[in-house]
């Protein structure tokens, strides 16, 4: 090999000089519009990303509140913060640079200076402290004992409420304008409970209670979501928490605490038969029949909740029998077998299951 060929840059051509010059210069001018594609484009993706989201900065629970104002406070103590030190630094910059005809000056031993300096960051840090702790005494209200448990299983919620004797699944009401008050747990692995809106979130440990509490502000519904990753389909466990008042909340429960309604319609008849005679008891429970199952969600009232397998569908008919037909295609990994049956059970599986309201 010729060596000689390793060291052609010192004493490369003027065209090849010329000819890389130019393609650095093409490249300098290209940098600075594609920073701005990228910067475009990620903030293009995060807009889409909150487009449907549950929107931390309108909380319509006392904790969601109480943590908004406190971060709008911290946001701008430390953006003033900020402001202030780059204004320091830019003016420092300029007023103490370099001249080639000013001897290098440094300031030295200023205690005045010192103290000053030293005394502002302690002022800072005290006041960010004091309005924390002033909105965690906020947060950290009276506390009337739960009202429910909710527990964390792969992947599904399942809301327990011992005094009214019934136990429900992925959807939970509570009264506006009183304190909702919740013990929670998990079955399996580490899940968190989470409503955006509400504020606040509480691992669900195995083996231990935690517990959380707020009032909700405002009627409506609101998303409620996993917030510690338990698996595959964490992003696919969901909760419907519904704020209604204090007379629905006391109806809602009276009503999730009565057995099944008897089906009516002659499909809905065929399927509350054929229920019986497959595995599904094994699993699922459907108060007033003999299914006492407890390893999937509580299905008594299953027609009257808005969700399938944890919002991962909207429940309607037809997404039901997506669901029964193949649970894995819709949620895989979910614990949920598939129910081979001819398609005319299928139907009758549904029809049954959409009159349990
Ligand atoms: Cu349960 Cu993430």
């Amino acid at each position: 090999m010729d060596r000689g060929r390793l060291w052609t840059n010192g004493g490369a051509s003027v065209s090849t000089r010329r000819r890389r010059e130019a393609w650095l210069e093409l490249r300098r001018r290209r940098a600075l519009p594609a920073l701005v594609l990228v910067l475009v484009v990620v903030a293009l993706l995060a807009a889409g990303c909150a487009g449907g989201q549950p929107d931390i900065w309108r909380p319509h629970g006392s904790a969601g509140e109480e943590i908004r104002t406190l971060g709008i406070r911290m946001f701008a103590i430390l953006a003033g913060v900020l402001i202030t030190v780059w204004a320091i630094l830019v003016y420092v910059i300029v007023r103490y640079r370099r001249r080639p005809e000013a001897e290098a000056s440094q300031t030295k031993g200023n205690v005045k200076i010192e103290v000053v300096w030293t005394l502002i960051p302690a002022v800072i840090v005290t006041v960010l402290f004091l309005l924390t702790w002033q909105a965690t005494a906020q947060i950290a209200m009276p506390d009337p004992g739960a009202q429910f448990t909710a527990v964390g299983h792969r992947w599904w919620w399942e809301f327990d409420f011992p005094d009214q004797d019934f136990k429900t699944a992925n959807e939970v009401y509570v009264a506006v304008d009183r304190t909702t008050s919740i013990d929670v747990e998990s079955l399996d692995v580490i899940h968190s409970f989470w409503v955006p809106q509400m504020g606040g979130k509480v691992d669900m440990i195995p083996g231990r209670v935690n517990h959380i509490h707020f009032v909700p502000l405002k009627e409506g519904t609101y998303l409620g979501q996993c917030s510690e990753y338990c698996g595959e389909q964490h992003g696919n466990m969901r909760f419907q928490f519904v704020v209604v008042s204090p007379e629905k909340y006391s109806a809602w429960t009276h009503h999730q605490a009565e057995p099944a309604a008897t089906p009516a319609g002659a499909e809905a008849v065929a399927g509350g038969e054929l229920i019986q005679t497959i595995s599904c008891g094994g699993c699922h429970t459907i108060r007033g029949t003999p299914m006492k199952g407890t390893f999937g969600p509580d299905l008594t009232h299953f027609g009257s909740r808005g969700g399938i397998a944890a919002y991962t569908l909207r429940n309607t008919p037809e997404n039901l029998y997506r669901w029964l037909q193949d649970p894995q295609a819709v949620k895989p990994e979910a614990t949920m077998p598939q129910v081979p049956l001819p398609d005319e059970s299928q139907r009758q599986l549904v029809a049954y299951l959409e009159e349990l309201k």
